[in-house]
């Protein structure tokens, strides 16, 4: 019998639904902006992978080395016997805790991209006969209906994707996440740190194009999935500090005034030349802001562990 079950928790079309509201409200709002969530299709997915790999950007090894040190820590602070992976993309991080968690019963990766969860979920199986596996095609800012499995539960969201919520949507979301959570259960979250532009910046816009690529990947989306006409090669990508706000923000910039079609809404959008449209924004932390933002949604920081060079954190907090 295969331990590995995959669950759509949304309606078939769901998904279609809230990608025709969030570009409806987004490109009719001045200035206009798109969800990050809509980069990974399977293509997004591979190219995030790609961006992991990539010299300049340092989170994905910065957290890993944490993991690979912290794991038997992690593991004898929780017990975890399930672990809820929220955005769990590949789940290449999550193997060296799976291994580390040795009462683990079930894992449940959630992630919007179904090729994603496949890839992962086959995978980890092969990998741990034992295991069971059940992943949520799921959108992790909604309600979310878990399977009733064993606790201690350890709630996980890896790789600094906290940061791609806007401040008000991170708190509805570490408050949703805590009425996930038992007296018992804990949330381990990967943060990415504040530090020099200089660093920050080659990050998200790397020599190699990938970002540039992962970052237009979202027109493409919308031209398959909303039988729009945009062309990628119509905008140039731009990765920027935002110093106040302390997150690097992604755009897209229109090369020329153009004016784009998406039949599916009946709309028509027009881009001035220069134009810059907002697809994500990247927000770094400071250990005291993820202590309060975790307190304000009912949860105590209890363990705060950084790579060595200082770049990410990883912190476990318990429900208060
Ligand atoms: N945790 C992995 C992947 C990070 S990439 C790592 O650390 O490397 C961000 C992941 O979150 C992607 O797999 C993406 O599909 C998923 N994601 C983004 N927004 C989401 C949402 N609202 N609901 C569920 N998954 C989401
Ligand atoms: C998934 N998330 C944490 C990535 C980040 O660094 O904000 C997404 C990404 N965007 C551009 N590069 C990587």
């Amino acid at each position: 019998m295969s331990l590995f079950r995959i669950t759509r928790t949304l309606p078939e079309d769901a998904t279609g639904a809230a990608l025709r509201a969030d570009v409806l409200g987004g490109l009719t709002r001045s200035p206009k902006t798109l969800p990050p969530k809509w980069f990974y299709d399977a293509r997004g997915s591979e190219l995030f992978e790609q961006i992991t790999e990539l010299p300049e950007y340092y989170p994905t090894r910065a957290e890993r080395e944490i993991i690979v040190d912290r794991a038997g820590d992690i593991a004898a602070a929780t017990g975890a016997r399930t672990l809820v992976e929220l955005g769990s993309g590949s789940s290449e991080k999550t193997r060296h805790l799976i291994e580390a968690l040795t009462g683990l019963d079930t894992y449940v990766p959630v992630d919007v991209s179904a090729s994603a969860l496949e890839q992962a979920g086959r995978a980890l199986t092969e990998a741990h006969p034992g295991l069971h596996v059940h992943a949520l095609i799921a959108d992790f800012t909604a309600a979310l209906a878990l399977p009733d499995t064993p606790g201690p539960r350890l709630a996980a969201l890896l790789g600094g994707t906290v940061g791609n919520l806007l401040p008000a949507e991170r708190a509805a979301f570490l408050a949703s996440v805590r009425g996930l959570l038992a007296p018992g259960d804990a949330l381990l979250l990967g943060t990415d740190l504040v530090k020099d532009e200089s660093v920050l910046v080659p990050a998200y816009d790397d020599a190699a194009g990938v970002t540039a690529a992962f970052n237009k990947n979202v027109l493409s989306v919308i031209d398959r999935e909303l039988g729009a006409d945009f062309d990628p090669g119509a905008f140039e990508h731009v990765a920027l500090w935002d110093a106040r706000n302390e997150w690097v923000e992604m755009r897209l910039r229109a090369r020329t005034a153009q004016t784009v079609k998406i039949p599916a809404l009946n709309l028509a959008v027009e881009f001035a030349a220069g134009e810059e449209m907002r697809t994500e924004v990247s927000a770094k932390f400071r250990e005291e802001g993820v202590r309060s933002e975790l307190s304000a949604a009912g949860l105590e920081l209890t363990h705060w562990w950084t790579d060595a060079e200082g770049r990410f954190a990883l912190s476990l907090s318990e429900v208060r």
